[in-house]
């Protein structure tokens, strides 16, 4: 059995990539939390180095991963751009550094088994990112599924109203992000699925992209706080509309879209079983623009019956994710875990791609 975690020292942690999340998700919830001290921040920005320095007093700043040593940390937490989740994460598994690796973890199956055989050969052990399923109403709508019978469909969208991350910058480069809302919001949907239906195999994937408001600065996700780099390239979509159906038979219909036509920022899982049918309404992520508290409905035999979900401060999610660190870094168990999930989870983004970009090329518009 697992001692407590407070029967341990604190995990000593680097965080690795100082920008949004480095800075605004993971330094404040590490410093704040009693199982971690941070023992080192690195960042190749200076600015974001003094800026991560304020906010982690005594910990030592590094300008490259590669500096980092087993005996400075005991676990890193890696917040760096898409593209370089896979090198930066492989290396530090390689040197016997465990890695917490922000979503998406990879961005094709060739890095999931880099990233495997890295933790592999390390002797070490890779986490990953994948918030949303530690949510009180995302747990509360699997309680409720798990007495709904067999599950035939889901319906899961985050539809933001106005929210682009940094347009022109790197997140709407497809060399760089690896893909725009299936790869950055779609990736937590495709997350939320694991609780409800297990390591699910999809057999048919089919999708649909667009980009109707990627080139409008005016759709900026205004909590980022990062301007719009109005020169820059962006060839992403910001709507991403997925179908999919499993090896079992059950469908998903999947959509992400960082802005919309919608007022507020909404996330929905409807889930269609046997038994009922169950709907949850929240909002997923940082965004200030909420749909309010979340709602949870079963509907049966035409009666629609609301359940109580708690009421959370925003990001909890993100420090319930933290409490699990201590034991999964002792857990043997742990070890391939969150590699093979990535491997099935980047599988399913990687042929919606190919599904999506043959169905675009084709398009009236070229786009
Ligand atoms: N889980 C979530 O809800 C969530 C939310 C936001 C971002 N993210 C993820 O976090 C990651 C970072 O996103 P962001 O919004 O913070 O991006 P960002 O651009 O704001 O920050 C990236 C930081 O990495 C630094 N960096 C770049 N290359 C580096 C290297 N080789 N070594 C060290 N530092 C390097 C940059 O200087 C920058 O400070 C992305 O993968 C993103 O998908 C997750």
């Amino acid at each position: 059995m697992n001692e407590p975690a407070s029967a341990r020292p604190p995990v000593r942690v680097a965080v690795v990539g100082l920008g949004w999340a480095g800075r605004s998700i993971w330094l404040p919830r590490l410093t704040a939390h009693p199982d971690f001290t941070v023992t080192a921040v690195v960042d190749s920005d200076p600015a974001a180095r003094a800026a991560a320095a304020e906010q982690a007093p005594g910990a030592a700043m590094l300008e490259r991963p590669t500096e980092l040593t087993p005996g400075m940390a005991d676990l890193a937490v890696v917040a760096v751009p898409n593209h370089l989740h896979t090198d930066v994460g492989a290396e530090l598994l390689t040197r016997g550094i465990p890695v917490f690796l922000e979503k998406p973890v990879c961005l094709s199956t060739a890095e999931a088994e880099r990233l495997a055989a890295a933790e592999r050969s390390g002797g070490s052990v890779l986490l990953a990112g994948s918030a949303a399923r530690h949510r009180g109403d995302v747990r509360e709508l699997c309680a409720v599924v798990a007495g709904l019978g067999r599950v035939r469909h889901i319906d899961v969208a985050w539809v933001r109203s106005r929210g682009i991350p940094r347009a022109g910058g790197w997140f709407t480069r497809r060399d760089l992000a690896g893909g725009g809302a299936m790869v950055d919001l779609g990736w937590h949907l495709l997350d939320t699925l694991v609780p409800l239906l297990g390591a699910a195999s999809f057999v048919q994937i089919t999708g649909t992209l667009s980009d109707d408001f990627l080139h409008d600065r005016r759709w900026a996700a205004a909590w980022r706080e990062d301007q719009p780099a109005d020169a820059g390239h962006r060839d992403v979509e910001d709507t991403a509309r997925a179908f999919l159906v499993s090896d079992e038979g059950v469908s998903v219909a999947l959509r992400a879209s960082w802005a919309s036509h919608q007022a507020r920022d909404t996330t929905t899982i409807t889930v269609e079983a046997a038994g009922g049918t169950a709907t949850l309404r929240c909002t997923f992520g940082f965004s200030p623009n909420r749909q309010g508290g979340a709602s949870l409905s079963v509907t049966r035999d035409g009666e629609t019956t609301p359940v109580a979900v708690p009421d959370e401060e925003i990001g909890l999610e993100y420090v319930r994710q933290l409490d699990t660190l201590p034991a999964a870094l002792a857990d043997p168990l742990a070890r391939g875990a969150a590699a093979a999930e990535a491997a099935r989870t980047i599988a399913v983004i990687e042929r919606f791609y190919e599904s999506a970009l043959e169905f675009r090329a084709l398009a009236p518009t070229g786009r």
